[in-house]
């Protein structure tokens, strides 16, 4: 059994870096302020649908104080030569409530220099493994249909994946609860 809290496992990106991937701490808000700050206008407007702004303390705490049921947040990370953790990506989903099925909708970020090495992929099957475990039945993300590495990572996943365009965004719904590999569009 997965204990979400204390989830640690070890991964390696594309080219056999290895990678750490763990539960999400509250201290890491200031890693998560800085990782921001370096982040490209493209990058903040691909995940938050929005122009990039200045991020707060506060909003940094509200995304890394999560209570690993309704929301779940992984970060993934190497070492430095020091032995020092170097965060190259964060992961997380929030359950949606209302809904027969258990539901949550997924996000994540990966730091602009280390995009298409793995990590998002990484991330991605972490939380479908900690999901699982928790009986989440369907990941849904909303995404914006130029956002092709976004889109690769749940292609490259199998699942039994619905997209929609609704309002401009994708809005791709993913059957958690078996793995074929099928992707039809409405
Ligand atoms: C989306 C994101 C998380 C993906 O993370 P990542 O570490 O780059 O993902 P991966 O390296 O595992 O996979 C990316 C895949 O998309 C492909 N890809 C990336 N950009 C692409 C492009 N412009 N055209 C075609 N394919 C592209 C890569 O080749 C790779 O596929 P491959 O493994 O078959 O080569 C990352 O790009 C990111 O943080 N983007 C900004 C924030 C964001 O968009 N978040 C998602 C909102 S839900």
């Amino acid at each position: 059994m997965i204990n979400a809290r204390h989830y640690l496992s070890f991964d390696r990106m594309k080219d056999g870096t290895p990678v750490f991937v763990r539960a999400i701490r509250r201290e890491d808000k200031y890693a998560l302020l800085k990782a921001y700050e370096h982040m490209s206008d493209r990058s903040i407007y691909y995940r938050f649908m929005r122009p990039k702004w200045q991020m707060s303390l506060d909003e940094a705490a509200r995304f890394t104080d999560v209570d690993f049921e309704s929301h779940v947040a992984i970060a993934a990370g190497h070492y430095s030569e020091k032995g020092e953790e170097e965060a190259l990506g964060i992961g997380r989903y929030i359950l949606l409530p209302g809904s027969k099925v258990k539901r949550a909708e997924f996000a994540c970020a990966v730091l602009d220099s280390l995009q298409n090495l793995g990590v998002g992929s990484i991330l991605f099957q972490h939380l479908l493994k900690i999901a699982r475990e928790q009986g989440v039945e369907e990941f849904i993300a909303e995404v914006l249909p130029q956002n092709r590495g976004m889109i690769g990572v749940f292609r490259r996943a199998g699942l039994p994946t619905r997209t929609i365009m609704e309002d401009g965004l994708l809005r791709v719904n993913m059957d958690l609860r078996q793995n074929r590999e099928v992707l039809e569009s409405d």
